[in-house]
């Protein structure tokens, strides 16, 4: 007679991985499936390689969800420190880059290989590539069809991640099955993703294309599905518009045909508006050229850009008018651009949407139509900020589902 697994993962990235470690080191029977030939591709390639595994200040507040207190149970069942610990238990070198981000000092296969052995101590059993064909459900067992034959398992654990980087394998599955098995699906979306802007959107600010700016960035309205943002990060002017990690957690935010607000002067601690009435106000200053006294708070070429766009270039401080100080403030602190669209799931790092959390228990990430169903990692409706977020949410969820199996 054929074995009876504890549980199936379907997934081998890195929240699947990471509960079949956890729940086999318990003493279950697990086995893991993939469709890829390489395990936890996302890890490889994440944080430029170096994989920015975790943030020090990881919390709910850090999470989209549509209901954003789904993530409380799981992130303090596993925090930040509990993963710290695992990684330094490895040797693996860390150090933190900004914002509490912590990443691999040399890469981030060390993560996988990690995540592997983490695997074999817990005597999980790995099959890939191999495809699944059905899930389907016989009393309280579940049946896995590959084309290898039937797995029966007591839980199913999907884990097969979101659809950013088709090219390596991303696929809906998980939705798929939470849709056959009648659970609701947010609609998917990218995001942590650059947006796109139309060549006349930025007048001369095109021309500074390579320049990064620290900058303040709104997006999203209050009271719509995710609510609104704000972030302190940098911005990168390119050649098409604008990028960089303001832009990216701006992304899950924004709502198509609404735009972005900016604000150039916004330093941590301080608003643009309290700096530009600082400047403005300073009696240093009468005698300067307006693009001078734009360069005291900001790169000389952005405040030469911005003198050009408000028809003040060339022009003495004592001589611009109250209106018109009104108007640069306004262009300097509120500056609001309406993006085209995003660049997809092509360059998207995660999914915004996925399986609903009002069909899953937060304790367990199993769902409530389903007993030994469960749902872990990126599939879920749980989209963390940038910065090491989306793999504590990883671990965090993988965690929760690993104690009850
Ligand atoms: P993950 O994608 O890791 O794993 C899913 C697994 O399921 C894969 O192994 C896949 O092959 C498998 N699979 C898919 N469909 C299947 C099917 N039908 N049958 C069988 N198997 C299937 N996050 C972060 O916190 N810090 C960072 O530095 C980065 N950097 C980053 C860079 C880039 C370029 C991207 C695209 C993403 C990031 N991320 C990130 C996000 C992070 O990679 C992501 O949130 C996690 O990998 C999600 O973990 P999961 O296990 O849910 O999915």
């Amino acid at each position: 007679m054929s074995k009876t697994w504890d549980a199936i993962i379907i997934g081998g990235g890195a929240a699947g991985l990471f509960c079949a470690g956890v729940a086999g080191q318990l003493g279950k029977k697990v086995l893991v499936i993939d469709h890829a030939s390489v395990l936890g591709e996302k890890i490889r390639i994440s944080g430029g390689g170096r994989c920015n595994f975790t943030n020090l200040h990881s919390g709910p507040a850090n999470f989209l969800s549509l209901n954003p207190h789904f993530v409380k149970s799981a992130l303090a069942g596993y925090p930040t420190a509990e993963f710290i610990k695992l990684i330094q238990s490895y040797r693996i070198a860390y150090h933190e880059k900004h914002q509490g981000q912590l990443f691999c000092d040399d890469s981030a296969k060390q993560v996988v290989e990690m995540l592997m052995s983490e695997c074999s101590r817990g005597n999980v059993t790995i099959r890939h590539p191999l495809a699944v064909e059905s899930i389907s459900q016989e009393g309280s067992q579940w049946l896995v069809k590959t084309h290898n034959g039937i797995e029966k398992s007591h839980a199913v654990v999907m884990a097969t991640g979101g659809l950013p980087v088709p090219a390596i394998g991303a696929t809906a599955y998980s939705l798929d099955i939470a849709k056959q098995f009648g659970l609701d699906v947010v609609e998917p979306r990218p995001a942590l993703v650059p947006l796109s802007f139309t060549a006349d959107t930025f007048g001369n600010l095109s021309d500074l294309a390579g320049l990064s700016v620290p900058i303040g960035i709104a997006s999203g309205v209050k009271g719509a599905r995710y609510g609104a943002c704000r972030f302190n990060e940098d911005v990168l002017i390119t050649h098409k518009g604008l990028s960089g990690p303001a832009i990216l957690q701006a992304s899950s935010y924004w709502i198509e045909g609404e735009p972005i607000r900016i604000d150039w002067l916004a330093n941590v601690g301080q608003s643009g508006s309290a700096r530009c009435d600082e400047i403005f106000n300073n009696d240093e200053h009468r005698l300067k050229l307006t693009e001078t006294v734009l360069a005291s708070v900001m790169p000389q070429r952005l405040a030469k850009a911005f003198a050009e766009q408000s028809k003040l270039n060339g022009r003495k401080w004592v001589e611009v008018s109250k209106k018109d100080r009104q108007a640069l403030k306004e262009l300097l602190t509120n500056w609001s651009v309406k993006p085209a669209g995003t660049l997809g799931w092509k360059k998207a790092e995660v999914m915004l949407g996925g399986v609903s959390t009002k069909d899953l228990d937060g304790q367990t990430m199993m769902s409530r139509k389903h007993p030994g169903l469960y749902f872990i990692g990126e599939c879920v409706d749980v989209t963390g900020h940038l910065g090491g977020h989306n793999f504590q949410w990883a671990w965090a969820s993988g965690f929760a589902c690993a104690k009850s199996l």
